[in-house]
């Protein structure tokens, strides 16, 4: 496994990378979650590469990037048995240079739910994963759907970009009580992680609820409400039934359609969706 930080390494590294590259794109503190999808990116490629970059153009002024959680050492440690080719590490001063002012924005699909909840969050994260797929030319890159918006939002931006590539889109790896794992579940103390179950609960309710036959969006979203109320450590940021392609809220679910929540537990925000239909 070849670990490169500058641009010129990347270059020279990525030219001796033969056959289909399937890139990852992360922040790092990788987990299961992680693992996953670089299990299923050496699967369908030849060449897997990893990036590890804490962005901080998608992180608000409020937001924790000086105390995100970082260890390359145990990530290069988990990522090596997974016979990972290459792990680019570039600094910011890399991906984002003295007077730097490009930016890439997915406008409509980045305006509700995260994108409203932490403004320029997007604008960060499409500009980033463009300047990932440019330098890395993968083949096909592999996202979490625990993202969802993100998903939709890097989808829109490689095909509006004409980035001749593959989004894969892979399933929310989840701990046994079923909270989605996320680098930030390591903020929560032992009680807001026993708490935390409720965003599964959540929108297992509103899903069962589906499943029964409503389509009323609203009752939906009431069913997440309900439940996130009898959970006292959780404080629920948004609620949403939305329209899974274009993230607008729905009155009636008719087609396919995405239930999602943020929620506080003290001062760490998780967020978690299911799509229905
Ligand atoms: O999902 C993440 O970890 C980040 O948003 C990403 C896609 C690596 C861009 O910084």
């Amino acid at each position: 496994m070849e670990i490169v930080s500058s641009l010129l390494d990347l270059r020279t590294a990525r030219l001796s990378l033969d056959g289909t590259v399937g890139l990852v794109p992360t922040m790092g503190y990788l987990h299961e979650g992680h693992l996953s999808l670089v299990e299923r990116a050496k699967a369908e490629n030849r060449r897997v590469l990893v990036s590890i970059f804490v962005n901080p153009s998608q992180f608000g002024p409020s937001e924790d990037l000086s105390k995100y959680p970082r260890d390359l050492e145990r990530d290069l440690s988990l990522l090596r048995p997974l016979g990972v080719d290459l792990v680019w590490t570039p600094t910011a001063e890399i991906m984002y240079p003295p007077g730097y002012q490009t930016w890439v924005e997915v406008e409509a699909l980045s305006k509700g739910l995260e994108g409203a909840m932490r403004p320029g969050h997007f604008r960060g994260v499409g500009t980033v994963v463009a300047k990932l797929f440019n330098a890395t030319q993968p083949d096909k890159a592999y996202f979490g759907q625990k993202d969802a918006q993100q998903v939709a939002v890097i989808r829109r931006m490689a095909t509006d970009l004409n980035f001749p590539l593959e989004v894969i889109v892979c399933p929310t790896h989840r701990e046994a009580d079923g909270l989605a794992m996320s680098s930030r579940n390591v903020y929560l103390n032992v009680d807001e992680r026993r708490a935390a179950v409720v965003l599964f609960r959540a929108l297992s309710a509103a899903k069962e609820l589906h499943e029964a036959g409503e389509r009323d969006a609203e009752r939906l979203r009431a069913r997440m409400k309900e439940t996130l109320a009898g959970e006292p450590l959780a404080q629920a940021q948004y609620v949403s039934c939305a329209d899974y392609d274009s993230l607008e809220e729905l009155d009636t679910v008719t087609g396919k359609a995405l239930l999602s929540l943020a929620v506080y537990f003290g001062k760490t925000r998780l967020i978690d969706n299911f799509v229905l239909g």
